[in-house]
């Protein structure tokens, strides 16, 4: 059984966009993963079609109408009894690469993208979705956020990566940073490759990369270190 993403989206030619391209492409060429954009717009029932309305309260912008999200969700659900439900809203809880694994474990998410100012409170409480926010920042809808997902999502399916480690020891798995990368020329702009990666010891290599990982960790996500640094004091060979 491969990973399902159903999209709701009132821009389904959005998809697969960068999905369909890449690593993510060939997956979904080879079947790996399929992917499903429904159009929110289909569930409107007036002549108009609409599916958003003004808030109650005032304020600038539209709100995305209950009745018409839902149908939209049910129709999902249908297809996908079995997957999770989320929704992407900047005041979502923050996506981790912990989230991500477990979501590629699984048999793969009804993703809601909103638009407007927001989905009205009632129809995401009563289908108990998981918001969910990619960082600190405000898109203009959950269209890109999902796309994030669902890449960093399918990379981790299995067969999809290329070499076997490349998933171990990248940024987040560790709890470090990445280390840096250099390929040739050996010198590019009077620049010199570190000299320990080029002597072939593969334990200073390991140390180097180790010791750049926590200095680039320290300085850049204080947060990063903090945790690390409590992860290895309670278990001091991990
Ligand atoms: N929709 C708008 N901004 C978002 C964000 N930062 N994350 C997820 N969904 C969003």
């Amino acid at each position: 059984m491969s990973f399902r993403a159903l999209v709701l989206t009132l821009f389904p030619e959005m998809f697969p966009g960068p999905l369909g391209q890449s690593l993510a492409g060939r997956a979904l060429a080879r079947g790996d993963w399929s992917l499903d954009a429904i159009d929110i717009r289909g569930f409107a029932t007036d002549k108009h079609r609409s599916v958003d309305d003004t808030p109650f309260g005032g304020g600038p912008g539209m709100v995305m109408r209950p009745d018409v999200v839902d149908a939209a969700v049910a129709e999902a659900l249908a297809r996908g009894p079995d997957l999770p439900l989320i929704v992407f809203t900047p005041r979502g809880k923050l996506l981790t690469q912990k989230r991500v694994r477990a979501l590629a474990e699984g048999p793969g998410a009804i993703l809601l993208c909103g638009r407007y100012e927001g989905i009205d409170e009632r129809v995401i409480a009563h289908r108990r979705m998981e918001e969910l926010s990619i960082g600190d920042y405000v898109l203009s809808g959950g269209e890109p956020a999902a796309m994030v997902l669902l890449d960093a999502a399918v990379r981790l399916l299995p067969g999809v990566m290329g070499a076997a480690e490349s998933g171990i020891e990248e940024s987040f798995a560790s709890g470090l940073l990445e280390y840096p990368h250099y390929t040739r020329p050996a010198v590019w702009q009077e620049r010199a490759v570190p000299e320990v990666l080029a002597g072939g010891n593969h334990a200073a290599i390991a140390a180097w990369r180790r010791a750049e990982a926590e200095r680039i960790t320290r300085d850049r996500r204080p947060d990063l270190w903090t945790a690390y640094r409590a992860l290895a004091e309670a278990a001091p060979t991990a």
